[in-house]
């Protein structure tokens, strides 16, 4: 019997590998392209919910297949806002990447830095198909994790972007993402000291903050501006979520699954916390519809455009396919003899 070994990557091999926005944009797009036809197995996450520290604590299982790449495997993911109270990320967790051929586990990898990477080239992905023609200005709430990897993404996939206005609670998160910044982005970075000032005007609005605060207000979002929030639709006030002329999501179950188990829930001072204030929209096109040309993303100047996209198993497993074979190739990680 041949042994089977499994190749162990930390965050720090992830990493190692600088994959560059061009190389996780390109398999992210083949994955939202077999979203398009179909050729992909995926289901609504399921999960676990332990609420001690917070009602909104989840740990989901993501298993996913992409028939015409040839990916496979499963990403059992952690989301705990609080985690900074223990010096720990937001998210963490595991990607698992198996042999299409035999199913044998191939390589087991942190899958939290790779989540920043599918998330932020999925939402730059949908923004140079949605954002307004020679867009200047972004506005970004949140600078933690998430909002670092936006940015670098939304500058490589939007190049007329000149000004980004940067919002966060945390001081310090702003000032280090403006610092950070300043290695691929030549235009004025500033730092708002409220939301009004970050979002109102802006071409493209990027939200990745990690609280229950209805950020995005009705009169802030201009006609012709493009959105997309990584948080559900929880950083939108109900107006200005259903004001978009569009609506767009990454995958139809998973909204509603999301909305569904939104409906009932409460923030920690009791407060109604949907997932998408008012209801789910009418959902005007998938990302993948949108990638594989079957609908058009911006049919005007004036129509406002919203995009969430929840987040779906299929991108993970792409870019897994990707930091798999990557990693073999330069020989990063550790071998683990399994059986
Ligand atoms: N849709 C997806 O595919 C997807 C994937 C990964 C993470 N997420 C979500 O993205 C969010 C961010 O994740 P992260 O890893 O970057 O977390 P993080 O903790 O690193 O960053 C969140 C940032 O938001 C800031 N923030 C919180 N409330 C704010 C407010 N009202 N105004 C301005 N700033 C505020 C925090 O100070 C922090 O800097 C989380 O909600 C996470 O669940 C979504």
């Amino acid at each position: 019997m041949r042994a089977i070994e499994i190749l162990l990557l930390s965050r720090d091999d992830v990493v190692a590998l600088a994959l560059t926005p061009n190389e996780v944009v390109s398999v992210v797009t083949e994955a939202l392209c077999e979203h398009a036809a179909g050729t992909f197995e995926m289901h609504p996450k399921i999960g676990v919910h332990p609420t001690g520290t917070d009602p909104a604590n989840f740990i989901h299982a993501m298993p996913a297949y992409l028939h015409t790449l040839g990916a496979c495997g499963l990403k059992w993911v952690a989301g705990f806002a609080k985690n900074y109270q223990h010096d720990l990320p937001n998210v963490t967790g595991l990607q698992v990447y198996n042999d299409t051929e035999t199913g044998v586990p191939l390589a087991i990898m942190d899958c939290s830095y790779l989540t920043g990477l599918r998330t932020a080239a999925v939402s730059a992905i949908v923004a140079k198909r949605c954002a307004p023609r020679d867009a200047h200005t972004l506005a970004l709430v949140g600078c933690g994790f998430e909002g670092t990897m936006h940015l670098r993404f939304l500058a490589n996939e939007i190049p007329t972007l000149r000004h980004v206005r940067l919002r966060d609670v945390r001081h310090q998160a702003m000032a280090e993402l403006k610092e950070c910044a300043a290695s691929y982005f030549d235009g004025e970075i500033v730092l708002c000291p409220d939301n009004e000032s970050c979002i109102d005007g802006a071409d493209v609005i990027a939200t990745c903050t990690n609280g229950d605060e209805q950020i995005i207000r009705s009169e802030w979002f201009k006609m012709g501006a493009f959105a997309v929030g990584i948080e559900g639709g929880c950083a939108y006030t109900a107006e200005a979520l259903h004001q978009a002329e569009k609506f767009v999501v990454d995958d139809i179950a998973l909204a509603e699954y999301f909305e569904h188990i939104g409906r009932n829930r409460k923030t920690e001072d009791g407060r109604p916390d949907p997932e998408f204030p008012g209801g789910l929209p009418k959902v005007y096109a998938t990302i993948g519809e949108l990638v594989a040309g079957k609908k058009q993303g911006r049919d005007s100047d004036q129509e406002r455009i919203v995009a969430i996209p929840i987040g779906m198993a299929i991108c993970d497993v792409a870019l897994a396919h990707l930091v798999y074979h990557t990693a073999l190739e330069r020989g990063v990680g550790h071998r683990f003899r399994l059986a």
